[in-house]
């Protein structure tokens, strides 16, 4: 049976963890790592199996000792991605791309595909990552990470900060709506989207400092070596999305996307999620899951009801919203 998910830490301070148990190495032959520079380097530091596939209670417990992400949000983010990319039988998700070693894939339209599938948890208008449109949507891309310099000279002194994330966010938003046609930029990856520019600052920044800015040295280091920098201590106390508002407050953005294929055609859709309605996002996944498993039976049928248990437990009863039940009840 999948497990019901981690508690807390015990011990949420300060720590080092780039530690002598958990060296950083290079990539062997069939490693996979994905979209996320904080999952990539969890992996090749050894808090995560170093292949790039994982249980959501290790993942879950990685994300917690690694850079003390609140036991709320690393249920929620790991679920959520389980829940749409992971094989639902084995327990076991890819971080990156599809792999025989997350087991026999269910039938499609499930993929058991992993964190790289597009339109799912990954997403248009990422930081350092380009648009699905444009071939590769998981790597590091030297180009959009040359442009999170720039703006982080121009905007935060030659530190990624929380005006830099405004600014930063808007402009690859812009950026999308002028270049990419099938730009989506809804439900899922609308709150994303914006959690993923604060990630940075609360969680890659030393838990020693008390500024809260990510030098650019630092920011190679994980978004594109995947590597804790030296001596690296862990956020102070455990963290996630703090300054989400500020980084929406310098440009008020809607949720929606480029219709009809066409470029700058951005329409905003009223009946996306978005941080007003976080009932929305539980309701729009429950929609995907049934879609994607429109009548399983057995060991699937059973994890699923308990894998969006365990989901909604996790962040959406404390919200208020109504548990729902596609599959019944256990
Ligand atoms: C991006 C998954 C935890 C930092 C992403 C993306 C996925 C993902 C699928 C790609 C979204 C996109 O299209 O841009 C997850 C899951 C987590 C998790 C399942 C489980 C808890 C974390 C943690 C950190 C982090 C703990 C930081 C320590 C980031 C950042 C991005 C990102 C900064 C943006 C990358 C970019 O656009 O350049 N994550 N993540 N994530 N994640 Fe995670």
């Amino acid at each position: 049976d999948p497990p019901p998910p981690p508690g807390p830490l015990s011990f949420t301070g300060l720590k080092l963890v780039n530690d002598r148990d958990h060296p950083w190495r290079p990539l062997r032959n069939g490693d996979i790592r994905g979209p996320c520079p904080g999952l990539n380097t969890l992996a090749s530091h050894g808090y995560l199996p170093r292949d790039g596939v994982a249980t959501p209670t290790q993942i879950i417990k990685a994300v917690q000792e690694g850079f003390n992400m609140d036991n709320g949000a690393a249920i929620t983010a790991t679920y959520l991605g389980h829940i749409l990319n992971g094989n639902l039988v084995t327990d076991l998700l890819s971080i990156g791309g599809k792999t025989p070693k997350t087991g026999p894939p269910p039938p499609p339209p499930a993929h058991a595909g992993g964190l790289n599938v597009h339109g799912t948890f990954e997403g248009d208008a990422g930081l350092t990552r380009a648009d699905d449109f444009f071939g590769d949507n998981h790597s590091f891309n030297q180009t959009l990470f040359d442009k999170f310099v720039d703006f982080s000279n121009r905007f935060g002194g030659g530190f990624y900060n929380l005006t830099v994330a405004g600014e930063l966010r808007f402009s690859r938003i812009q950026d999308s709506i002028a270049t990419n046609p099938q730009f989506t930029f809804k439900n899922v990856r609308y709150i994303t989207a914006y959690g993923e520019t604060v990630f940075p600052i609360n969680l890659f920044v030393d838990g020693r400092q008390t500024e809260r800015k990510l030098s650019m040295d630092h920011a190679a280091s994980f978004f594109r070596d995947m590597k804790f920098p030296p001596d690296f201590h862990r956020a102070a106390q455990p963290s996630s999305g703090a300054g989400i508002e500020q980084v929406i407050a310098a440009y008020p953005w809607l949720p929606g996307g480029n219709a009809d294929g066409q470029l700058n055609n951005y329409v905003v859709d009223p009946t996306s999620a978005d941080f007003t309605n976080p009932c929305g996002l539980y309701t729009f996944v429950i929609g995907s899951v049934q879609e994607l498993y429109p009548n399983p039976t057995g060991i699937l049928r059973r994890n699923l009801i308990k894998n969006l248990g365990y989901w909604y437990a996790g962040g959406f009863a404390s919200a208020g919203c109504t548990e729902l039940f596609p599959y019944g009840q256990l």
